[in-house]
């Protein structure tokens, strides 16, 4: 497999992608619901996988892809190169704010992450890594994370997980929000697992997600010594929905070990 030839492809798809996104903020959105009245899907979101899509196809026909908005193959395994896209992720950002979104892209071979691509668009930010070939903003390096403690970090969550949910016993969460610096919520999952990968924030939690939501990510973080997992501390299969803490080393184990043991999920 010539995977720096796939890595060239995908990061000339996703800059062509972004710009495609940049021209479209003059244009009126087409807006549509999906699975309840929040969960917004835009043209733009259709028409950016399609766009990976035709050009994956084209270029690598024996590849498989997983994209959310379906226009993807039935992916029930993960043997062969499969491709995880989030056309748009923070979608309701992307309508609402016209930034805080990101182009989330992971190409995976039997299950480990090769490449992960998240694209910043607004701020013309490429955030790439090919495993074992370190991670990069644009052309410069990011450096490895280095363990931190919670009195020190700052945790991106949801303000859902820490009321009463279906997903989680909220009273497990609410003494980590408290012994933490800070909390900060952005909206868009690929991009605060970036802000892990950059050391702007120091865990991201979230009790659902999907897998075009963290691969392109993880691969990128996991590349920089950050630990990915879901909740219960296993790997996540980038196959289904699952929950998922993307930390600092050590940080990550001590929230696992200290504030969620006691969790049922
Ligand atoms: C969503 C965002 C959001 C997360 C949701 C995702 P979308 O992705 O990443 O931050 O909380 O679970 O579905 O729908 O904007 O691509
Ligand atoms: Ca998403
Ligand atoms: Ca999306």
């Amino acid at each position: 497999m010539n995977w720096e030839n796939i890595y060239t492809h995908a990061v000339q798809w996703v800059e062509e992608a972004g710009e495609r996104i940049r021209l479209s903020f003059d244009k009126t959105l087409n807006i549509e619901t999906k699975s309840n009245p929040n969960d917004l899907v835009t043209n733009m979101d259709k028409e950016i996988e399609q766009f990976f899509i035709n050009k994956i196809r084209e270029t690598f026909p024996g590849h498989k892809i997983m994209g959310e908005e379906g226009f993807g193959d039935e992916i029930q395994s993960h043997d062969g190169v499969v491709w995880l896209i989030d056309p748009i992720d923070g979608t309701m950002n992307f309508i609402h704010q016209q930034r805080n979104f990101a182009i989330s892209l992971g190409v995976f071979e039997n299950g480990i992450g090769k490449i992960g691509l998240v694209y910043d668009v607004v701020h013309n930010e490429m955030y790439h890594a090919m495993r074992g070939k370190g991670a990069y903003l644009n052309e410069k390096p990011i450096p490895k994370l280095e363990e931190t403690t919670v009195k020190e970090a700052i945790i991106a969550l949801n303000a859902t997980w820490v009321m009463k949910n279906h997903r989680i016993d909220h009273n497990l969460l609410i003494p980590l929000v408290r012994e933490a610096r800070g909390t900060r919520s952005y909206g868009t999952a690929a991009l605060e697992i970036i802000f892990v990968a950059t050391g702007r924030v120091d865990a991201y939690i979230s009790m659902r997600l999907s897998p075009w939501d963290f691969g392109g990510g993880s691969v990128i973080v996991e590349e920089l010594g950050g630990v990915v997992t879901n909740l219960r501390g296993e790997k996540p299969d980038f196959l289904s929905k699952d929950s998922l803490l993307v930390a600092k080393p050590g940080l990550h184990q001590t929230i696992l070990n200290e504030y969620l043991k006691d969790g049922k999920w």
